[in-house]
């Protein structure tokens, strides 16, 4: 997609047809056991490993490595080799031992894994929260979902598997480079291009009314710095009914664009909240919560579609005097987005600095597309795997906005054949 401007609504040219289609055929996906009735990409999830296959590897203090299995090829830590063709036709789940008698346990990543693992253009929602996305915002098979901004495409894989490939996901990003990077992991997941997905270089705001007819959608989900500066666009967009979800990283975003939503008067009441996840450690007598977790990734705040013309039923409950600064209470249906009100003036300037995102060179970016870009293309090569990004025992958050975890850019950048074993022992691959 390099060349598209940013800002312009560029072509749409990843997966990328006008209308989804139902089927694919086993030729399109090009693996063994696959028919006209598989959903693309679930050929890839069972069997015997075959060339091509991504494998999660896990030694026995826990540190996993990702390989793409290549006949004839090994896999090199600094306590042994081990070779691929020890896997190639082994079961899903089978355990594999190196030259020094390390043994491995083989498995075939789940798309929470694979998130977790795959190159970052953007923080990606992780799965707990996408998780939350596709049953709050009622994500349903043939659905029509519209999504901004794409970023690395974690959300919009788990998008494409909720609407199926009867659906609609339309992913929508800013950033040529980001997109391009999302492309290449969402390809690298599914062997391919998914038949419902499909990208526009542009921004919401400008592209979404040239792109969607109105009230043709039926969810939309937004994961970017400034939502409410989307409701208007969103509201033309959405069906009657239909279910906007926004992700926000901070609290005074989270109050912002409840605000606008009240504001704009074409909306339910929005619902706000977060999710926690806390592993649990078993061992024997020793059942308890792990002393870390992840305490904080997003909010999620949903609301719907109220038919035109009908304006929101006046709340019961008025607001507590002093709950809004600058601007004041929301003052009911102005029609406008970017709404004043919540804990912050409409005027102020919102920067990702502003939401402690770490700033990520072009040089970086155009890098991350690159290793992106090159994975897939290898992949093409031996026509076995269009998208695969192997070597990544961690992901590497290069955009970041205020999520963890941490970037780990240049281990994840190296080929997982060639990366030294590194990983402290303490720090697995993990899955929210
Ligand atoms: C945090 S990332 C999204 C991550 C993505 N949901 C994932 O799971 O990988 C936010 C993205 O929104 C994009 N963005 C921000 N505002 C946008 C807008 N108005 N239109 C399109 N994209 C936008 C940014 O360029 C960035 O890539």
């Amino acid at each position: 997609m390099g060349g598209h401007g940013v800002g312009a609504a560029a072509a749409v040219d990843s997966a990328i047809m006008d209308r989804p289609q139902t089927t694919q055929t086993a030729d399109t996906l090009g693996a063994p056991g696959a028919d006209a009735r598989t959903p693309v990409g679930a050929d890839r999830m069972r069997g015997p490993f075959r060339v091509g296959d991504r494998v999660q590897l896990t030694d026995p203090k826990g540190r996993m490595h990702t390989i793409v299995l290549e006949a004839g090829k090994q896999f090199f830590t600094h306590r042994g080799s081990l070779r691929h063709d020890d896997l190639i036709s082994a079961p899903d789940g089978s355990t594999v031992t190196n030259t020094t008698g390390v043994e491995y346990l083989a498995l075939r990543p789940l798309l929470s894994d694979y998130v977790m693992s795959m190159p970052r253009g953007a923080a990606v929602v992780y799965p707990k929260d996408s998780a939350q996305i596709v049953a709050m915002a009622d994500v349903f098979p043939g659905a029509v979902v519209v999504e901004a901004g794409v970023g690395s495409g974690a959300l919009s894989m788990s998008l494409l598997r909720a609407v199926g490939d009867a659906g609609s996901v339309h992913s929508f990003e800013r950033r040529a480079e980001f997109a391009d990077i999302a492309r290449a992991n969402v390809e690298a997941f599914f062997g391919g291009p998914h038949p419902a997905w499909r990208v526009t270089v542009g921004d919401l705001v400008e592209s979404l009314p040239d792109e969607v007819g109105a009230g043709t959608v039926d969810r939309v989900v937004l994961d970017m710095l400034a939502p409410w500066e989307c409701l208007d666009v969103v509201a033309d967009a959405l069906a009657p009914g239909g279910v906007l979800i926004c992700y926000v990283a901070t609290a005074t975003q989270l109050s912002r664009v409840a605000e606008a939503m009240r504001d704009h008067g074409g909306f339910t009441e929005p619902n706000a909240w977060e999710s926690m996840v806390r592993g649990w450690h078993l061992e024997g007598l020793a059942v308890r919560p792990e002393h870390r977790m992840h305490g904080h990734t997003g909010f999620l705040i949903t609301t719907r579609r109220l038919a035109p013309g009908v304006t929101p039923p006046l709340r019961k409950r008025r607001p507590a005097k002093g709950a809004y600064g600058v601007g004041g209470a929301s003052s009911g249906a102005s029609g406008t987005s970017g709404a004043s009100g919540g804990l912050v003036d409409a005027e102020e300037a919102w920067t990702p600095d502003d939401m402690g995102e770490r700033h990520l060179s072009d040089k970086k970016l155009r890098r991350l597309a690159r290793s992106a870009a090159a994975s897939t293309a290898r992949a093409d090569d031996d026509g076995t795997d269009p998208g695969s990004a192997d070597g990544r025992a961690g992901g590497s958050d290069a955009g970041g906005s205020g999520r963890p975890p941490a970037d780990r850019l240049p281990e994840d950048s190296m080929p997982a054949d060639t990366a030294p074993d590194t990983a402290p022992d303490d720090a697995p691959q993990e899955a929210l």
